[in-house]
């Protein structure tokens, strides 16, 4: 990890954001992730929240993340009642995010330590610097997945950026499926999350298309994406079908021309 130069600090302008990461089972990562945002978080002009959004995990995730709340006002919990998938989580935190704690940008992030937090400060820097969504890429130049990653797992992420691409139309983006994202509120306000019918990892390819549509700018910077050590992934095969009945819907509504009704498009020039 590459350590961040306190000197370069007062370069940045000190947007709010609020790092959203859902969690299921994630009782061995939980205390490990807000640990590591918090010790670096503290020196960055940035004011940096962190809302973890858990699904009542058998575990008791939830009690870890409550310890680390009692010593820290910038850790937030929200808490619901039953499991409903990745991305009625991020929907919910993200709403919970904008409304309660009003931050300019907000990132989505994996609980399980497979995305380093050093990586979210050269994310603002990329939100600074004009772009609406910043990526952090496995498949930029420069970005890595695992060594040890199995044909299983490479295959399921290549179908679902070459499907992301074919059903849902996305150009010029390398990695469409990716966890492990800074957004601007401002193009999050206008996405119509109460339309997305999309409970799983097909949410993280739907709202990138969203983002695309409103006219939001989008930036992919290199990631060297970890794999989890502690637990196991969540994904399961119901994920994928939903993916591509989820990604069908979207594109027969695009092909009827009529796009879902939204609230304001981006403005050209607007940030
Ligand atoms: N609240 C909640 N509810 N959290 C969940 C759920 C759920 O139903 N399912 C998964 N999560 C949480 C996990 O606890 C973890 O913090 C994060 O979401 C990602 O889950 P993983 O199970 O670790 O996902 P992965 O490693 O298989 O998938 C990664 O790569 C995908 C693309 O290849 C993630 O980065 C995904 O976001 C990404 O789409
Ligand atoms: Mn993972």
């Amino acid at each position: 990890m590459q350590g961040w130069e306190l000197a370069d600090a007062p370069r940045l302008s000190g947007l709010r954001a609020c790092i959203v990461i859902p969690t299921y089972n994630e009782v061995h990562n939980a205390g490990r992730i807000l640990d590591l945002i918090r010790a670096r978080a503290s020196i960055e002009t940035h004011e940096i929240s962190v809302l973890i959004v858990d699904d009542s995990s058998p575990d008791g995730t939830a009690d870890v993340v409550r310890d680390r709340m009692r010593e820290d006002p910038h850790i937030h919990l929200l808490l619901r009642a039953r499991r409903e998938g990745l991305g009625k989580a991020y929907i919910a935190g993200m709403e919970y995010a904008m409304a309660r704690l009003r931050p300019d940008v907000i990132f989505e992030m994996d609980a399980d330590l497979s995305h380093d937090p050093e990586d979210i400060f050269r994310m603002l820097e990329g939100i600074e610097a004009g772009a609406d969504c910043v990526i952090g890429s496995r498949y930029v130049e420069g970005g890595t997945v695992p060594a040890g990653w199995g044909a299983h797992r490479r295959i399921v992420s290549s179908c679902a950026n070459a499907a992301t691409r074919l059903l849902l139309g996305v150009r010029g983006v390398r990695d469409c499926s990716g966890g492990f994202r800074a957004i601007r509120v401002s193009v999050l306000e206008r996405v119509r999350f109460d339309r997305m019918r999309v409970n799983g990892y097909a949410f993280q390819a739907v709202l990138l298309e969203e983002i695309i549509s409103l006219g939001g700018k989008v930036r992919e910077i290199p990631i060297a994406f970890a794999d989890r050590d502690a637990g196991r992934s969540k994904m399961r095969v119901k994920d994928l079908l939903e993916g591509f009945t989820a990604f069908g819907r979207v594109r027969l509504r695009r092909m009827l021309g009529a796009r879902m009704p939204r609230a304001t498009p981006l403005a050209a020039g607007e940030e």
